[in-house]
């Protein structure tokens, strides 16, 4: 095996300074803003802990984040209220849909708190946003009710491997695949809707699951994707040998049941969809779906509508930016509304990241190369 090399270094030195208009001179929020490739803001995730109770070794390898890791204080971090007032700009600005992320977003005290927050601000069009979380599903049982009650529309579920020992290998830590499914199981009976599971497919560690796992959530209402290993992060040790591309995850199912590919529902999605076919070859959407995010071997930055809140309030672009702007200093600096909006406009418009469409012509130190932010740090 080729030896990984880990650089130490912290990403999250490089913050960006917003431009700011003079009070007065700052225009507002129209509903839609594009960046320079004509892409609207339609998507904000928000992560709101560095921390994770598991050790994923895609994302937070044990060796890089051991005791001597230094989190963020709790005094970085943007309080409910911070975030609620930058979503709800961002959401004058055309935001429909909000994920919250982490780290492990549930580790974050009260978050039902802050979904309560989130769920009452209106879209440009008057409605409730599209309120989802992403989770580890270790706490899930304990909290699916409150979330539900406190207005989240949905939820989105890791879940790597069904098989134990996997699972506890895939976590290092040793944590079992049991209480996953029964938070996944409390989800469906609070009543949490479109509920996904998503899982990072590894070559040599968890591809054998792929079936396994197909055929436990087929005709369950609950939706499958499968992720393609990613080169996110400086910390992971990816390497290209360990990407089993979605079309080999589709070919493997295909073999065993049959599959027929379905139109995109919303644009910029991630997740190419694929329907079970039932007796009669058509899609049968009583089976439902299956999805597969293909970030390495077909990038889908084209359509790309997703800003990243950090969880100490800066605005990252792209998942493998390597710097973000720092708009918790306009916050706690006494920015205005309108000036704030006005930051975001200028930030979104001079956009132009498209990491996953470049890196196979980037060299590896380009694209922000060592120095690019970790998944545990900006959420999925
Ligand atoms: P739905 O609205 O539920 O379909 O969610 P989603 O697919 O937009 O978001 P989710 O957080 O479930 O994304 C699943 C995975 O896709 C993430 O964990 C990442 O691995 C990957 N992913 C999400 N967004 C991006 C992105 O903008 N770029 C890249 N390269 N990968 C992404
Ligand atoms: N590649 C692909 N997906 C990743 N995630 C974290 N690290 C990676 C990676 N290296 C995603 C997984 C997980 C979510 C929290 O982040 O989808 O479910
Ligand atoms: Fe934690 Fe999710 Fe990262 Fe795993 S992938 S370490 S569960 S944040
Ligand atoms: Fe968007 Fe960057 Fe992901 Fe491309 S690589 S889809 S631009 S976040």
């Amino acid at each position: 095996m080729a030896e990984r090399v880990i650089p130490l270094v912290d990403q999250r030195s490089r913050a960006l300074t917003p431009p700011v208009p003079a009070p007065g001179a700052a225009e507002r929020a129209t509903g839609e803003l594009f960046d320079t490739r004509a892409r609207p803001l339609r998507d904000l995730r928000i992560s709101v802990t560095d921390r994770c109770n598991f050790r994923c070794g895609y994302c937070m390898p044990k060796e890089v984040f051991d005791k001597h890791y230094r989190y963020l204080p709790h005094s970085d971090l943007l309080s409910f209220e911070e975030i609620t007032r930058v979503a709800r700009l961002f959401m004058a600005h055309g935001v429909h849909k909000i994920r919250l992320t982490g780290g492990e977003p549930l580790l974050r005290k009260n978050l039902e708190r802050l979904v309560e927050q989130l769920a009452a601000l209106p879209t440009v069009d008057g409605r409730a946003p599209d309120l989802t979380l992403t989770t580890n599903g270790s706490i899930l049982a304990r909290k699916a009710r409150a979330l539900k009650d406190a207005g989240l529309s949905r939820v989105t579920v890791s879940l790597d491997s069904l098989d134990d020992a996997v699972f506890r290998r895939m976590n290092d830590m040793d944590f079992p695949v049991a209480d996953v499914l029964a938070g996944i199981e409390a989800a469906q009976a609070a009543g949490l809707e479109r509920i996904k599971v998503n899982m990072v497919v590894k070559r040599g560690t968890n591809d054998h699951e792929i079936t396994a796992m197909a055929r436990r959530f087929r005709g369950t209402g609950i939706t499958l994707r499968f992720i393609e290993y990613m080169d996110v992060g400086a910390t992971n040790g990816w390497r290209m040998d360990e990407v089993l591309p979605s079309s080999e995850v589709i070919a493997r199912l295909q073999a065993e049941l049959p599959l027929v590919p379905l139109a995109a529902s919303t644009p910029g999605e991630t997740a190419k969809r694929w329907g079970w076919a039932g007796a009669d070859g058509r899609h049968d959407p009583a089976l439902g779906e299956v999805g597969v995010i293909s970030s390495v071997t077909q990038a889908f930055c084209g359509d790309c509508n997703r800003a990243r809140l950090s969880t100490e309030g800066r605005l990252y672009l792209c998942l493998f930016a390597s710097q973000g702007w720092d708009l918790r200093t306009l916050l706690r600096g006494g920015a205005t509304d309108a000036q704030l909006e006005a930051a975001i406009a200028a930030i979104w418009r001079q956009r132009s990241d498209r990491y996953s469409e470049l890196r196979a012509s980037l060299p590896p130190e380009a694209g922000g190369g060592g120095r690019r932010i970790e998944m545990s740090y900006i959420g999925g």
